[in-house]
């Protein structure tokens, strides 16, 4: 198994040394090579993600991303030039982000019940396609413009991708999440496209939600969600969302996957480089060390990111929810749960 590791900036190498400290006790014999990405780089070279080391990272079997972006870097720079290029570039098109509250986890909803989502955020369209420009620049009357790409082929791939998953889980069910109340041409083709869809797996029941909508539902009764399909910048908002009442941004995984399996698929944790505690040792890895379960899962690797998720959902069950410790100690636990295997299997 041959990993790049972009460890990028603020707290990302901090949670990407922890995850590969699991990584190492599953699967012994990955290789890991890291990549210098980020602010750094960016300071001493200009360079954000030069051709030849986009070549090599697409050489690899999957990516794992801690995150990017510096406050010593005007804001997109790093985020726009780096990691969206990367999602774009290897297609990326399936952002999948889970919210699962795991047992003994206190979010800040009180009992909501069982959480137990995926977002299937549709990556490399949407307002991200970098559609825009000024016009009358520098006048009182500029205007700026960002338009929204929504192709059929692109919506239909996330959405089969969407059903597909729906019909694997035991409540298959799916909720489209857009705003077609606003947004007349894209939210048609979007409806129109999961009807069509939904013909194919008779089995799935469907639903739908406007985004503001779904922001209410999120926290007052977040159980209704089983799989939901949306474009790339509500997928964005409600995904911090959902990390929010499963218990924080700092458990929430992600992965970036080409579904054609034409480039290698790319891992992450939701979250971003939280400049506010880099270099403090206090950021949670837990999301980072589920991202490298969601990479094993992908690569086919099922018991090596079982093991992996039954540790991390022992340790959530039970860490002093408080204090949990700190990066070090939460991977050091993780890493001794996983290689003793100690974690109770059913547990999931
Ligand atoms: P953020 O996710 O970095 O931080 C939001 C809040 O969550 C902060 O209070 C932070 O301290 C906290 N937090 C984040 N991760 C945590 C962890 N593992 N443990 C404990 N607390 C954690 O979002 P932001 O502040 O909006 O963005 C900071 C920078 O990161 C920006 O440059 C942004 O563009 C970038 N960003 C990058 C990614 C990515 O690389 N995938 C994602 C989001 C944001
Ligand atoms: C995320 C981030 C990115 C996004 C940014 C940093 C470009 O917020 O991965 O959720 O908007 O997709
Ligand atoms: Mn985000």
């Amino acid at each position: 198994m041959r990993l790049a590791v972009i460890p990028g900036d603020g707290i990302g190498p901090e949670v990407v040394s922890e995850a590969i400290k699991v990584l190492g006790e599953v699967v012994p014999n990955a290789e890991t090579t890291s990549y210098d990405l980020g602010a750094s780089r960016w300071h001493s070279t200009g360079e954000l993600l030069p051709e030849s080391v986009l070549g090599e990272l697409a050489e690899h079997d999957a990516i794992l991303l801690g995150a990017v972006g510096d406050p010593s870097v005007p804001s997109g720079i790093l985020e726009r030039g780096l990691l969206l290029r990367l999602r774009f570039e290897l297609d990326h098109h399936v952002n999948l982000r889970p919210g699962r509250l795991y047992p003994g986890v206190q979010g800040p909803l009180g009992d909501p019940g069982e959480i137990d989502m995926i977002v299937v955020r549709e990556g490399t369209e949407g307002p991200y396609a970098g559609n825009g420009g000024l016009l009358r620049k520098d006048t009182e009357h500029e205007i700026a413009t960002e338009v929204s790409l929504n192709t059929a082929f692109g919506i239909r791939r996330v959405v089969s991708d969407a059903f597909r998953r729906a019909n694997e889980r035991p409540r298959k069910h799916l909720t489209l999440v857009h705003k077609t109340n606003v947004l007349e041409y894209s939210g048609s083709l979007w409806s129109r496209i999961v009807e069509e869809v939904s013909l194919e797996y008779p089995e799935v029941s469907v639903a739908y939600s406007h985004v503001d909508a779904a922001t209410i539902h999120m926290v007052t009764d977040p159980s209704r969600f089983d799989v939901i399909v949306t474009d790339n910048l509500f997928g964005d908002i409600i995904t911090d969302l959902a990390a929010a009442v499963t218990g924080g941004i700092g458990l929430a995984a992600s992965g970036n996957l080409d579904i054609s399996g034409r480039n290698p698929s790319m891992f992450e944790p939701v979250h971003g480089s939280a400049p506010d505690i880099a270099g403090q040792n206090v950021a949670d890895p837990t999301a980072t060390v589920l991202s490298v379960s969601l990479l094993l899962d992908h690569l086919g690797e099922k018991e090596a990111a079982r093991r992996i998720e039954a540790s991390v959902a022992f340790d959530l069950a039970t860490r002093d929810q408080a204090s949990p410790g700190t990066t070090t100690a939460i991977g050091d636990r993780l890493a001794a749960l996983v290689s003793s295997n100690a974690a109770p299997r059913p547990a999931l």
